[in-house]
């Protein structure tokens, strides 16, 4: 997969050269470049921002740097152009999945008030534009959205998580929260590990995370409950 982010503060998503995601990098499996957005601009200042038409508070990134921006990473194909964004879809781990089917991922980071509506306009005859957003909160850009999400989506990508085992029991990968986990010692300050996970009884155990779950998501998310397609429900998940 191939991965360009714009952004004015590069130096932000150093973050990507660590961990499992550095490690993909390096062993080949994600093309990943960062580009400052103030190199395609052509004024002395380097502006990339003016005063926004209407009034109001703040600042407006100019369209022209964008464009010169978007047009250096356009290749054959139709990349997908992800617009960080308070106003976006709210992105979720089946997005990531989608996500990580791409062959090219463009991640366009909006600073103060956001980006000249026309780029995204613009942009929509040779990308396929998302704006998405982390969450129901305003950040002061879009680079920590863009280390959340490039994240989601590498680690989906084959050979980036070394048990893929691992991806599939995990919160979100079947609508409910992940079950609650324990390891050794098993008894630590008056607290003991529930004993069943002791038991050796592999189908009991499966019972009961699968339960643990269940209690967990209703109680933290019912929202996800309420979404949860009935089909995927058994008689023992309607008794819990
Ligand atoms: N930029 C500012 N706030 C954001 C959010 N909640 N999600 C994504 N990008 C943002």
């Amino acid at each position: 997969m191939r991965i360009d982010v714009f952004s004015i503060f590069p130096e932000y998503l150093a973050a990507l050269d660590l961990s499992l995601i550095g490690k993909a990098r390096q062993d080949g499996l994600l093309a990943l470049s960062v580009h400052n957005l103030r190199d395609f601009t052509t004024d002395r200042h380097r502006t990339v921002d003016d005063t926004p038409y209407g009034g109001g508070a703040g600042m407006v990134m100019k369209p022209e740097p964008w464009a010169q921006a978007l047009e250096s990473v356009h290749g054959g194909a139709r990349p997908v152009l992800i617009v960080p964004s308070p106003a976006g879809a709210v992105f979720t781990q089946a997005m990531a999945h989608d996500l990580a089917r791409e062959e090219h991922l463009v991640f366009a980071c909006g600073r103060y008030e956001g980006i000249d509506e026309r780029v995204l306009e613009w942009a929509e005859g040779s990308f396929d534009v998302r704006p998405l957003s982390l969450g129901d909160y305003v950040l002061n850009g879009g680079e920590v959205a863009v280390l959340a999400m490039v994240e989601a989506v590498a680690r989906l990508l084959p050979g980036v998580v070394g048990n893929p085992e691992s991806l599939v029991e995990e919160s979100h990968s079947d609508g409910l929260l992940e079950y609650p986990v324990y390891t050794k010692p098993s008894a630590w300050r008056d607290l003991a590990v529930p004993e069943i996970l002791l038991s050796g009884n592999h189908a009991r155990i499966a019972r009961y995370r699968r339960d643990e779950q269940l209690r967990r998501t209703a109680r933290r998310r019912p929202d996800l409950l309420a979404r949860l397609d009935a089909g995927s429900l058994d008689a023992a998940d309607l008794a819990v």
